[in-house]
């Protein structure tokens, strides 16, 4: 259990217009920050106001790429709130943290320190329709020395941000191309770790892709760039012949929270789900020969979204005739009804919390 320091802001800011939020423009008033040396283990945990983080020039986050992070969400309900399954981003936090050589939290005091902070910041849980508070806990190596060697020292935060949708589509459907040239990431290295240099990879392709006018990039693998891996912010599963097929986490794809709660969601309904290498050759004749009949992203942020393009080599495919799909509506509204305390948490994922 952390003892937490609590040093409030003296005047809280003004909200923003929470039915016009957008995803990750706006912070509370607080923030989270905890240090680490070997020496020490992890120390000075405390709450204070959102704010800069002084750092050193020669710090590794800012030359190797320390870095790890998680997405996490709370969702305003009657009598508090409720966090979705904390516990699963505290153990990947530790995952990625082990890849890449950073200190690992104790997932009781990942989940305190973010309970902590959203009790303080409580007002700040947006109620508007489809809105929730976006947690985004993150930890980087602050060594100040520039030799290349695993951190002694780190910093972990917490930082808070009211988000609406996080495509500008909402839950119309997205278009997506497939990537042929660039890859995210290749197993071995540190796809499965939701860390920053992940992301960094992925930037030149996401920029052509918005240029060309679609939403995000669908990554194949990086030695063959045969096979279908993710899209840059969710996971992706295809409903082909009315089987559902994913493809397996190899290593170079995010083990996604939501993509792991879709697939029990799924066989409990009865589908079959398969995860599985899927070719982005078979993807593709399945959309030619009408036998894809739905596809959709699965991801905190992007919580269910429905993919109506998939564009690859030059020929634009379309899906469930650009519109929402039937199965996909049917789990956007099972999972968010969960989320948003509106329907029966059978399976006790949600972590509440009254005020
Ligand atoms: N894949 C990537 C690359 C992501 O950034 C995310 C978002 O966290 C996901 C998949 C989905 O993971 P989760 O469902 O745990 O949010
Ligand atoms: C999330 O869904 O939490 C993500 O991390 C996606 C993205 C904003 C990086």
């Amino acid at each position: 259990m952390l003892d937490i320091r609590v040093e409030k802001v003296e005047q809280r800011k003004e909200k923003p217009d929470f039915n016009n939020l957008g995803f990750g423009k706006y912070f509370t008033d607080h923030m989270f920050v905890m240090d680490f040396s070997d020496e020490k283990g992890w120390y000075n945990a405390r709450i204070v106001p959102f704010g800069y983080i002084p750092i050193h020039p020669a710090s590794t986050v800012l030359h190797y790429g320390a870095e790890i992070f998680e997405g996490m969400k709370a969702y305003k309900t009657e009598n508090g709130y409720q966090m979705f399954r904390p516990y699963e981003n505290a153990k990947r936090f530790n995952d990625s943290a082990e890849r890449l050589c950073l200190p690992t939290i104790e997932p009781e005091d990942f989940v305190q320190a973010v309970t902590e902070l959203i009790n303080l910041d409580y007002s700040w849980i947006p109620d508007a329709n489809g809105t929730s508070l976006y947690i985004r806990p993150f930890m980087f190596g602050n060594d100040e020395s520039l030799g290349v060697h695993a951190v002694h020292n780190a910093t972990f935060v917490v930082i808070l941000s009211p988000v609406g949708s996080y495509y500008k589509e909402g839950l119309n459907p997205v278009k997506i191309t497939i990537e042929d040239k660039d890859v995210r990431a290749v197993r071995g290295g540190t796809g499965y770790a939701k860390c920053g240099g992940n992301y960094a990879a992925s930037l030149r392709a996401g920029k052509v892709a918005a240029s060309k006018g679609f939403s995000q990039v669908l990554w194949l693998d990086g030695v063959e760039r045969k096979y279908i891996e993710e899209v840059g912010a969710m996971n992706v599963m295809f409903k082909i012949k009315g089987e559902i097929v994913t493809p397996s986490l190899t290593g170079s794809v995010l083990p996604g929270i939501t993509r792991k709660s879709c697939i029990e969601i799924l066989r409990e309904w009865g589908y079959k789900v398969t995860e599985r290498l899927l070719s982005v050759d078979e993807l593709i004749t399945a959309a030619e020969n009408g036998e894809l009949e739905e596809a959709f992203g699965t991801g905190t942020a992007a919580v269910i979204s429905p993919i109506g393009h998939l564009f690859y080599k030059d020929v634009d495919h379309v899906v469930s005739n650009n519109q929402i799909g039937e199965l996909t509506q049917r789990l956007y509204d099972e999972l968010t009804g969960i989320q948003w305390g509106k329907k029966e948490d059978k399976r006790n994922w949600c972590v509440k919390v009254e005020q």
